[in-house]
């Protein structure tokens, strides 16, 4: 049967309009590692399952070739069966840079995803603003950082970053959720290398100034660090497993095969006798939660402080918890504002938070005081104190100082607080306690260092443990360490239907 000559004319359009830039642009795509804008559509959606949208969009501007798409691919599919919004850019066709149309054609699926309430990923692979088109472009751009902002906290936004953003580029990106990033071929700048050498007279290379792991492990600006594009892909599809769809859905509960009840006698001697001594706070992690599965967050920064998901007897949970083998666990600037981000996180999509903790207290130190501590602990407090998902805490060891208050302590409102008899829990360690509390005896002792010995056990005894705090009801019970799994999911279980909220106002003000 012969077809229409008009369906023959669409046809040829929609395969005109797959090649984006032409062959040569795509090859030369291919051959820096990097997949074309439909090739990673293809990959992270369920397949068969992309609904593409403004494939026959191209520029108005005049002087600017129309090229189908304008240089990105918009539409909708789904990801395990449910729907997601997706923009990939294509390098292909004026290097991905944003123009009108371009702007146009993402703020349309910003719109829906938000009305519809749905993820929004963006695959970023973008020159920045289009030259050409001048201040349009950035119009655009401030279009989309405007939605950006109103779509937080509404659903989750996902950033993977696949190319060299640069310009406005990047500040998308910064406005969402979470940061993806491949190693060896993506690249973050507000300016890249060749402004900087005129500007500051640095000489820095792509990698250097804005790569994947500089962005992962100093800046803190990207959460993942990708082998590839089909890993970086794999993430995106992870991470939303852990997600709702938008703020007003729980996250999506699995059935549990591991026995909620399972207790893990190695917990009990997981915590080293020696105060001093560390350990992996991540072991702990991985013993408690279902199936050893812990989806870690900003994994490569500010490892004194770990976040990411897991789940307990199905039910999604984040988890915040110090790590003592970095800087002894101590809150530093860095610590503060990724957990206080995550926390928020967490709170905005009604995801429980369980805490661990083991925190000797903020980081002492002139760069972190002149740095301003102050100002980024506050962070951290703040995000726990507004908090209103189930908040579970266990103490592991050190709950000293104003850390103690910080870590969703009970008078922040945390809902369940736990404390293994290895915690400590006063208000400074038991050697700084006694060089300010006995200063005057021990310059007079006639051996300092036995009644300092002396003295620092009596204030161990009295002071570092759990019972003194658990005595006032700051903690709700001192468990045996291999019961931790049966009694947070005992918790989770009573708080599921938990109602709790802050007065009413327009925004509060954290002190950023
Ligand atoms: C128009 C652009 C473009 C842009 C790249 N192209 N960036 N076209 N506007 N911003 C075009 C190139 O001319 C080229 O076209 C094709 O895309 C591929 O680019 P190449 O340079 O050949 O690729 P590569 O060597 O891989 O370098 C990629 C790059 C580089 C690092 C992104 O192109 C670059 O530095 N571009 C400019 C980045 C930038 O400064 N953007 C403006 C930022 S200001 P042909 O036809 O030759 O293949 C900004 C303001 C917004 O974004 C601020 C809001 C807060």
């Amino acid at each position: 049967m012969s077809v229409d000559p008009k369906i023959l004319e669409l046809r040829q359009k929609r395969e005109e309009a797959q090649l984006g830039g032409g062959q040569k642009r795509i090859d030369q795509q291919h051959a820096k590692g990097k997949l074309t804008a439909r090739e990673r559509i293809a990959l992270l959606l369920d397949e068969g399952s992309f609904q593409e949208l403004g494939l026959f969009v191209t520029s108005r501007t005049p002087g600017v070739k129309s090229l189908y798409t304008d240089g990105v691919v918009t539409g909708y599919g789904t990801i395990n069966g449910r729907l997601v919004y997706v923009f990939s850019q294509d390098f292909t066709v004026f290097g991905g840079s944003l123009g009108e149309a371009h702007a146009e054609k993402i703020c349309r699926l910003m719109d829906h995803a938000l009305k519809n309430g749905a993820p929004l990923i963006g695959l970023n692979d973008s020159g920045g603003a289009r030259i050409q088109e001048g201040v349009v472009s950035l119009g655009g751009y401030a279009d989309i950082f405007l939605r950006n902002v109103m779509a937080s906290g509404v659903i989750p936004q996902i950033s993977a970053v696949m190319g060299p953003c640069a310009g406005g580029a990047v500040y998308s990106p910064a406005m969402t959720d979470f940061i993806l990033m491949v190693k060896d071929t993506s690249y973050m700048f507000v300016t890249g290398p060749d402004v900087v050498k005129t500007v500051t007279h640095e000489n820095v290379t792509f990698e250097e100034l804005g790569g994947a792991m500089v962005h992962n492990e100093k800046s803190g600006v990207a959460h993942f660090a990708a082998e590839n594009e089909e890993h970086c892909i794999a993430l995106i599809r992870k991470l939303l497993s852990y997600l709702p769809q938008n703020n007003m859905e729980e996250p999506p509960a699995v059935r549990c095969t591991d026995d909620p009840l399972r207790a893990d006698e190695v917990l009990d001697t997981l915590v080293p006798d020696s105060p001093t001594k560390p350990y992996d706070m991540k072991e702990i992690i991985h013993r408690v939660v279902d199936n050893g599965e812990f989806f870690e967050v900003h994994e490569h920064y500010a490892q004194n402080i770990i976040v990411g998901f897991a789940r307990l007897n199905g039910r999604v949970v984040g988890i915040v918890a110090q790590q003592p083998m970095v800087l002894a666990g101590c809150l530093d600037i860095n610590a503060s504002v990724k957990g206080a981000r995550f926390v928020r996180f967490c709170d905005c999509f009604n995801i429980p938070i369980i805490t661990f903790e083991d925190v000797p207290g903020f980081l002492p130190g002139v760069g972190q005081e002149h740095g301003g501590i102050i100002r980024h602990g506050a962070k951290l407090l703040y995000a726990y104190c507004e908090a209103t998902v189930p908040k579970l805490t266990v103490i592991t060891r050190k709950a000293y100082g104003g850390a103690y208050d910080v870590m969703s302590s009970k008078h922040i409102r945390g809902d369940l607080n736990f404390a293994w008899p290895t915690a400590e829990i006063a208000v400074m360690g038991p050697e700084g306690a006694v060089n300010i509390l006995y200063r005057d005896e021990l310059a007079q002792a006639p051996d300092p260092e036995a009644l300092r010995q002396k003295l620092v056990a009596d204030y161990r005894a009295h002071f570092a443990n759990p019972y003194i705090a658990a005595g006032r009801g700051y903690i709700d019970d001192v468990i045996e360490p291999r019961q931790t799994r049966a009694r947070l999911i005992a918790g989770l279980e009573m708080l599921q239907n938990k109602r709790d909220q802050n007065p009413p106002k327009k925004h509060g003000n954290i002190p950023l």
